[in-house]
Formats: C-alpha cells, sequence, structure tokens
C-alpha cells in the first residue's frame, strides 16, 4: 500500500506518525496551497507535492488516497480518488449524510477498489478489552458517555469566522466531530437501537454546538452527551446487573478502563501505547493486503449503521447540511 495524501492539517500530521507505526510508505500530498503542500512533502520527504488535484489523482506512485479534509468535501474528494482507480481511507465521520455514502460505495464497488473509514475505535485494544468483558456485566441496564472538548475553533467562531467544524456546508457540528465515536462504540456493542432522539444548542450556522443523543435499545437507553463549548468529565460506562465496565477519559481512546462490581474497581486496561490511528491502520492495510473481504464487509457496515444513526439523529434536531439538500 502507498499512499497520497490529500490535506496538510493537524489530520495529516498525525496520520504521518501513525501511517509509520503501522509501516505505511506515503509518497505525495496536495493542498490547495502549493506552499502548504510542498512544506508538508518537505518535512516527511515525500515524492511530490501538489496544488492540483486532478494531477495528484493521476500519479500512478500510489495506489491508496487518505482523505484528510473536512466532512463536507469527504465524498467530493473520495468520488474523484475512485474513479481514478486508487483505494480511499477516508477520515470519520465517514461524510455528510447516508445519500453520499451510498454513492460512494456504488463507486468502489463500481471500480472494484476498497473505501475504509478511518474510525479510530474498531481496531482499539482497548476497545476489544471492551468486548471481551461485556458478558461480565449481566444484563445491561444503562449506557452513558460524555465526550466534551472545549475548540480553540470555538474562539474563531466567537471571533466571528465560521471554521469548517462549525460550518453546514462542510458537515459539522459537535455531533458529527465528537459524537461519531460514542455513536461507534454503542452501535459496535449493541446493534442498531430502536429509537434515536438528539436535543441541541446550536450555533447561528445552524450545527450544534452541544448535545444529548439519547439512543433507545430493549431494556436500556444509552446517553451520549457531546460539547465543543465547555470540558467534561469525558467518560463512558456500560453498567449492567452483575458489574460495569468503565473508561475514564476521551471516548475515542477509551483508556482508563476498568470493571466495577461488589469487589470493588479492577483495571482491565489493555496494552495500548498508541493512539487510535495507528491500530486501525494497521488493520486496514491487513484488509487490503490480505484482500480480507469479511473484515472489510464487516467495517462497511459498521460505517453504514453509524452513519444511519446520524442521519437519523440530525433530523430529530433539525439539522441540516448542504449535502442534504443535494438529489
Ligand atoms: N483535527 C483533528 O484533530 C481531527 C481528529 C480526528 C479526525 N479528524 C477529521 O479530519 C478531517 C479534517 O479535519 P480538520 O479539522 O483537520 O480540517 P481542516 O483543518 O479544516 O482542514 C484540513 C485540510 O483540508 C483543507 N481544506 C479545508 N477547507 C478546504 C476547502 N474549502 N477546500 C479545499 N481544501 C480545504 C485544509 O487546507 P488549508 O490548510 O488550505 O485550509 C487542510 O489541508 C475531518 O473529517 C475531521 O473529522 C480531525
Amino acid at each position: 500500500m502507498k499512499v497520497g495524501i490529500l490535506g496538510t492539517g493537524d489530520i495529516s500530521h498525525a496520520f504521518m506518525e501513525a501511517s509509520a507505526i503501522a509501516g505505511i510508505e506515503s509518497v505525495a500530498v496536495y493542498n490547495r496551497s502549493f506552499e502548504k503542500a510542498e512544506a508538508f512533502r518537505e518535512k516527511y520527504g515525500l515524492v511530490e507535492a501538489y496544488d492540483n488535484v486532478e494531477w495528484f489523482m493521476q500519479d500512478n506512485r500510489f495506489d491508496t488516497v487518505y482523505v484528510g479534509m473536512p466532512n463536507g468535501l469527504h465524498c467530493t474528494y473520495a468520488l474523484q480518488a475512485l474513479e481514478a482507480g486508487k483505494n480511499v481511507i477516508i477520515e470519520k465521520p465517514f461524510c455528510a449524510n447516508l445519500r453520499e455514502f451510498n454513492e460512494l460505495y456504488a463507486k468502489a464497488d463500481e471500480k472494484k477498489k476498497y473505501l475504509i473509514e478511518m474510525d479510530r475505535i474498531l481496531s482499539l485494544p482497548n476497545f476489544k478489552a471492551i468486548q471481551e468483558h461485556l458478558k461480565e456485566t449481566g444484563f445491561v441496564s444503562a449506557v452513558s458517555a460524555n465526550y466534551s472538548k472545549y475548540s480553540r475553533r470555538y474562539d474563531a467562531y466567537l471571533a466571528g469566522e465560521v471554521p469548517n467544524v462549525f460550518s453546514t456546508d462542510m458537515a459539522g457540528g459537535a455531533l458529527m466531530d465528537l459524537g461519531v465515536y460514542e455513536v461507534n462504540i454503542i452501535v459496535a456493542l449493541f446493534g442498531m437501537p430502536d429509537k434515536v432522539i438528539y436535543r441541541v444548542n446550536k450555533l447561528s450556522t445552524g450545527v450544534d454546538i452541544a448535545g444529548d443523543l439519547l439512543m433507545e435499545y430493549p431494556g436500556f437507553h444509552a446517553n451520549v452527551i457531546v460539547a465543543k463549548n465547555s470540558y467534561g468529565n469525558c467518560h463512558m460506562i456500560i453498567q449492567g446487573t452483575d458489574g460495569s465496565i468503565l473508561s475514564e477519559g476521551w471516548p475515542s481512546v477509551l483508556d482508563n478502563l476498568s470493571f466495577i462490581d461488589h469487589q470493588g474497581k479492577k483495571d482491565i486496561a489493555a496494552d495500548q501505547p498508541y493512539d487510535g490511528f495507528a491500530y486501525t491502520l494497521m488493520d486496514i492495510k491487513e484488509i487490503v493486503e490480505n484482500n480480507d473481504m469479511d473484515a472489510y464487509m464487516a467495517r462497511r457496515n459498521q460505517s453504514r449503521r453509524v452513519m444511519t444513526v446520524l442521519d437519523t439523529a440530525r433530523k430529530s434536531a433539525n439539522i441540516v447540511f448542504a449535502a442534504d439538500w443535494q438529489a
């Protein structure tokens, strides 16, 4: 697998660090500004820097494109990459809505290319530890999670700017940015909820700056809090009749993992020296190199379920993206 990188934001730098751990080579980079693309190329010793996306896509020295662009641009760039015959690794959240999701996978199937979300959760050793210990909780009676992190881009918003993460054109908002991790975990553990209700505080741009997401399951509710204008006690807890699984920290990392029951609290954390990016990339590399269709389809189905919950949640909160207006 050889990669061409779309975008030079913080996340593309994180990609470079994680891909070094996963043993993945990157060859070229694109940014709309040549100076930024060239600075990125130089920093990591890549072969080519582009400010022309068509030329970037035609470069046959890489077979896979990493889409490190704002949410609202994922679909456009991923379609271009698939059309050019590349596999695609796409940032979370997968895209703006289910319509784009279906369009993207139709193109991936037509071109017989891999299209995989950089989800960060499913490959995490601590997520696997939760899966292993889940049966020890007995009957699950409640789930709650809080991912609240004050965004420096909120200050920019307050100063009159519209950063991508707070733009409906770019499919932004707290749910798409932070809640996607919590939804991913809950859906991966418990499947699709019977009902989804999202109550939000909106910015003038129309996106959610904070909100409460309720996911109803038979026998329990999952309550998810997200906020980008405050710091919270970030955690996730799965409470059961025999014991509870608690992660104290960001739900995207699931660290400080413990099991709580009548005997007290015991550490059940896995060995997890890297962030989720590296583990996901290792798994993606394995899927592509071993042509592992079972693992590929499992990830694809999970991405679809997450996208479905995000769409339903936004509908209940009347959050409308530019992408929702397109037929
Ligand atoms: N940032 C994080 O910590 C983080 C963590 C996990 C996942 N992600 C995901 O990574 C993706 C990118 O997020 P981000 O916060 O890094 O986005 P960003 O900083 O707003 O932009 C990332 C890249 O996209 C380019 N870009 C922005 N707007 C553009 C436009 N209108 N046309 C063409 N290029 C444009 C930027 O170029 P310029 O430099 O020229 O603006 C930059 O190279 C999102 O899907 C996000 O969910 C981000």
